[in-house]
């Protein structure tokens, strides 16, 4: 269960009911803007069982004849999966004794010194690749590939390899779906309604997730729950309702920026993935919130001053989860040299729930309006929970916002520059006029 508490918003949200109850239609009867793209919003009831059933034999497969796994994509091809994968099985998951692979995540950068690292950390151990890309053309993670697919062909041979490699992609186009199928890789399904920044929930996110070993019936059965919450046309208990409302009340108001956090060093990832899709969904036509995030306790020694005294212009939306399954209280010290003992007995949680609350009550009276969101305990269905509480409101507050949710116009800019100056077939009189910019 997910609850929006947005009483330390300062805000009313009721006058936004008209304006949601359109959104929501347009969502639920896909005929709002970008409606070719909401296939996510059914998706936890209607997906492939077929495909759901390959994924989860891939991830045997894997587990069986790979000591790693290498994830090479970018943006909404790895976002949700790192975010799934490092909050329900730990950043540290890699270091961790496990009877599962190490998990890599490739081909989200250029940085030629982090893919030496991912092979050299392989080194002679047994691997496998799952690239993923819906365009199937992003350079990114195609230049990744080339590496990883090379280092394949040289230990396994080319037909060895082609086992070892599932290419996750649209189910006809691009240049990913025809190497997959000249090469005979075992491929998987981006469906055509479902983009990029919302496809955690598809075999973009679950195959890696499930070579971690999480369950992802639990992730699933979290987020079908979410969805009927969400179908519900009622303010008062629709969670996904309150957040929308609440965020863009606030954004009316000259709040620019939201901030993302919880008191969870493992949802980090969660907030990166959270960004992407706000940012992505929201950001266009000169408008929209900017999408940051915190790590607490950890930011308030370094973003606290900021967001305590700084200029006024953000709110924040803090995550906050059950209580942890570890019992851990502080012990006694008979000689109370570090004048802790007040503390003994106390266990960890009660004194984070503290922190909240004191960080809570100085922020809001700072001046900057508090929203939580309040959750389940951390596990599996409560992340599907929160996963599609995220989306639901996303497609929800970008029409409140009056942009299409589900373009990414902006993302062309860069990509364009960037074949222009690598030469790239067809963009050659591009590149001349971009370096005579830049030798300028
Ligand atoms: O959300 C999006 O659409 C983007 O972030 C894409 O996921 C990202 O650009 C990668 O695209 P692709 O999966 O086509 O390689």
């Amino acid at each position: 269960m997910i609850q929006v508490d947005y009483s330390r918003s300062g805000k009313s949200v009721a006058s936004f009911a008209p304006a949601l109850a359109q959104a929501h239609t347009w969502l639920q009867e896909a005929t709002g803007r970008g409606n070719d793209f909401v296939g996510w919003v059914n998706l936890p009831r209607d997906y492939d069982k077929e495909e759901y059933a390959r994924i989860q034999a891939a991830a045997k497969k894997i587990q069986s004849d790979s000591k790693a796994l290498v994830v090479i994509g970018i943006g909404g091809s790895y976002l949700g999966a790192r975010g799934v994968i490092e909050f329900l099985r730990s950043p540290n998951y890699n270091l961790k004794k496990k009877d599962t692979p190490n998990i890599y995540f490739a081909g989200n950068g250029l940085s030629a010194d982090y893919l030496q690292e991912i092979m050299d950390l392989i080194g002679d151990d047994d691997f496998s690749v799952n690239v993923i890309s819906k365009s199937g053309t992003t350079t990114e993670p195609a230049v990744a590939f080339r590496f990883f697919r090379a280092a394949l062909e040289k230990k396994y041979g080319k037909a060895g390899a082609a086992k070892r490699i599932y290419a996750t992609t649209d189910k006809a186009r691009g240049a990913l779906k025809a190497l997959s199928t000249a090469e005979g890789y075992e491929t998987f399904v981006v469906p055509d309604n479902v983009g990029g920044r919302y496809s955690v929930l598809t075999a973009v996110g679950l195959l890696p997730i499930a070579v971690s070993g999480i369950d992802l019936d639990q992730l699933m059965a979290g987020a079908a729950s979410m969805m009927e919450t969400c179908r519900r046309a009622d303010l008062d208990v629709n969670p996904a309702w309150q957040y929308a409302a609440a965020r863009n009340t606030l954004y009316r108001d000259g709040l620019k920026i939201e901030i993302l956090g919880a008191y969870e060093p493992a949802f980090r990832f969660m907030t990166e993935w959270w960004k992407q899709l706000y940012g992505e969904s929201e950001g266009k036509e000169h408008k929209g919130i900017f999408p940051a995030s915190v790590e607490f306790t950890a930011d308030l020694h370094s973003m606290g001053q900021y967001i305590q005294d700084g200029e006024r212009q953000m709110f924040e939306t803090i995550v906050r989860f059950g209580p942890s399954a570890a019992d851990l209280r502080v012990p006694l010290d008979e000689s109370d040299g570090d004048g802790l003992n007040f503390l003994a007995g106390k266990d960890m949680d009660y004194i984070a729930t503290q922190a909240m609350d004191g960080t809570l009550l100085a922020h809001v009276e700072g001046g900057v309006p508090n929203l939580v969101v309040r959750a389940g305990e951390k596990n599996a269905y409560t992340l599907g929970e929160i996963i599609y509480f995220f989306e639901y409101s996303c497609g929800l507050s970008g029409y409140l916002l009056g942009v299409n949710p589900f373009d990414q116009p902006g993302v062309e800019a860069y990509k364009k520059n960037m074949f222009a100056l690598l030469g790239k077939p067809g963009y050659e009189e591009m590149g001349a006029a971009l370096r005579a910019k830049l030798e300028k």
